[in-house]
């Protein structure tokens, strides 16, 4: 039986997701993105071009791929349809871009809620990326909420904008702010949006089933990080969708019993971009050279990440969770030319070692890592590395492969593949 791949990020995203989407992407015949909406940025370089996705999904530059918009996914009409336009303009056609009929929409009052909801939560705030991704995903479980199929049926639409209108001004008033929400413009600009993505508009699910009978090979696309997830994120500051593996199936339709392989994408360092507990940040000189060196600045805001050493209490929790298979270990380029590399293997709290993450985030505040120190290996140039790719795993210099073998060791997951650089090229495969 064909079975598909999940690949989600362990940490607290832009772990090089996009990236490795794309290098697996090879090997599939469907990219399915299943969560997250615009608050995304899947960065994908080609040669000497850069992509950066927020809706679309990472496979959408291998032309012969079909990819396919989840239902557990929210969408911004505006952003899908310039996302698709840009690509075009830029040279790629994909052969299929579907939308789930039942994926929830951002309106234009979710992004000004996002805003103002942030303000008043004061010092609880998560940094969003207002995008309007809490309020929209709010709406969806609240039952308020308006879906692509909706964009489509002007009844349906109607009534919903008739209910659910006057009680979304209230909310501003509640928060002391005057919006005037005009029910004609807004329902002129929702079927707009339904008429301009009505040829990607399907039943994925009816798609993605009638695809695993011809035993197509499909490729699920998780978007931020399992520390960022609804249920399994430090709360409350993460996003509000399922990221781990799980969300793969309510995102996108496909039973656990098709889920073959989970890609757990593990940053050979830690970057967080917004606010709350991050155990193993490092605001000093080496915060400021993984910042710089790794380019740690938000794809979809420009804020500048929070950086730290790579955090195995974080990762191991992902691991389990996730049912992670195979760890994708991205990034390791940037740790070369340091003398000594730190791995956290522990906490302290108040005295009392703590392996397990804990759930509670004052506990987790307090908690002070404990490293591991590991010898560090000179720097190496972009030359080298592709050398080293070319030769395999054992040209890698020694204490890099000690790195890697000790956070398998740690982990008790295979690193089957590894990634030096951005560019596809940049990437060493061990399990083939
Ligand atoms: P995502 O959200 O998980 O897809 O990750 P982002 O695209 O937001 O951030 C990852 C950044 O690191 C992007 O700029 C990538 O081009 C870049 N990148 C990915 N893998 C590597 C790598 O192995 N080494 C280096 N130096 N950069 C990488
Ligand atoms: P990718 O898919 C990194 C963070 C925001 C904020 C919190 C909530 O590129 O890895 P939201 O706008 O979702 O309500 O913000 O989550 N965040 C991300 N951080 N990578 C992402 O996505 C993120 N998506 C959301 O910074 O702290
Ligand atoms: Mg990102």
């Amino acid at each position: 039986m064909m079975s598909c791949t999940v690949i989600v990020g362990t940490q607290f995203g832009d772990e090089g997701k996009g990236k490795v989407v794309d290098y697996y992407g090879r090997d599939a015949d469907i990219v399915v993105r299943y969560n997250g909406g615009a608050n995304a940025g899947h960065t994908v370089v080609v040669g000497d071009e850069r992509f950066a996705f927020r809706i679309l999904p990472s496979g959408v530059l291998r032309q012969e791929k079909t990819v396919v918009i989840g239902n557990g996914v929210v969408i911004d009409p505006n952003l899908v349809l310039s996302e698709i336009e840009e690509l075009r303009q830029r040279g790629v056609t994909p052969a299929k871009i579907y939308i789930s009929d039942r994926t929830h929409v951002v309106m234009p009052y979710h992004k000004a809620l996002d805003g103002i909801e942030e303000k008043f939560k004061g010092s609880l705030r998560a940094g969003t990326t207002k995008r309007g991704i809490g309020p929209c995903y709010s709406d969806k479980v609240a039952r308020f909420g308006i879906r692509v199929c909706d964009l489509l049926d002007e009844t349906v639409l109607q009534a919903k904008l008739d209910a659910f209108l006057p009680i979304k001004e209230r909310v501003f008033t509640a928060y002391g702010e005057e919006v005037k929400l005009t029910k004609e413009k807004l329902k002129e600009t929702c079927l707009e949006h339904g008429a301009k993505l009505a040829p990607y508009v399907t039943d994925t699910i009816k798609f993605l089933h009638e695809a695993l009978l011809r035993k197509k090979r499909i490729l699920l696309e998780g978007a931020q990080g399992t520390h960022l997830d609804i249920d399994y994120g430090i709360y409350p500051f993460g996003t509000s969708s399922n990221a781990v593996s799980g969300g793969a199936c309510t995102g996108s339709g496909i039973p656990p019993t098709r889920i073959g392989r989970v890609i757990g994408v593990v940053k050979a360092y830690t970057s967080r971009v917004g606010e709350g507990p991050f155990p193993t940040e490092r605001e000093g000189k080496i915060g400021e050279y993984l910042r710089e060196k790794g380019g740690e600045y938000g794809t979809v805001t420009g804020r500048p990440r929070r950086c730290g050493w790579l955090d195995m209490v974080m990762v191991n929790y992902s691991l389990r969770v996730n049912g992670v298979s195979s760890i994708a270990l991205t990034k390791l380029d940037v740790l070369s030319g340091l003398e000594e590399v730190k791995v956290g293997v522990a906490y302290e709290h108040h005295g009392d070692e703590v392996k397990d993450f804990p759930a509670n985030m004052r506990v987790l505040s307090e908690c002070q890592p404990k490293y591991e120190t590991l010898e560090g290996w000179e720097e190496v140039s972009k030359q080298e590395w592709l050398r080293f790719v070319e030769q395999g795993y054992e040209a890698l210099p020694q204490a890099c492969r000690q790195f890697i073998e000790y956070i398998e060791g740690v982990a008790g997951v295979p690193v089957h593949l590894i990634s030096v650089g951005p560019e596809r090229a940049l990437t060493l495969r061990r399990d083939e």
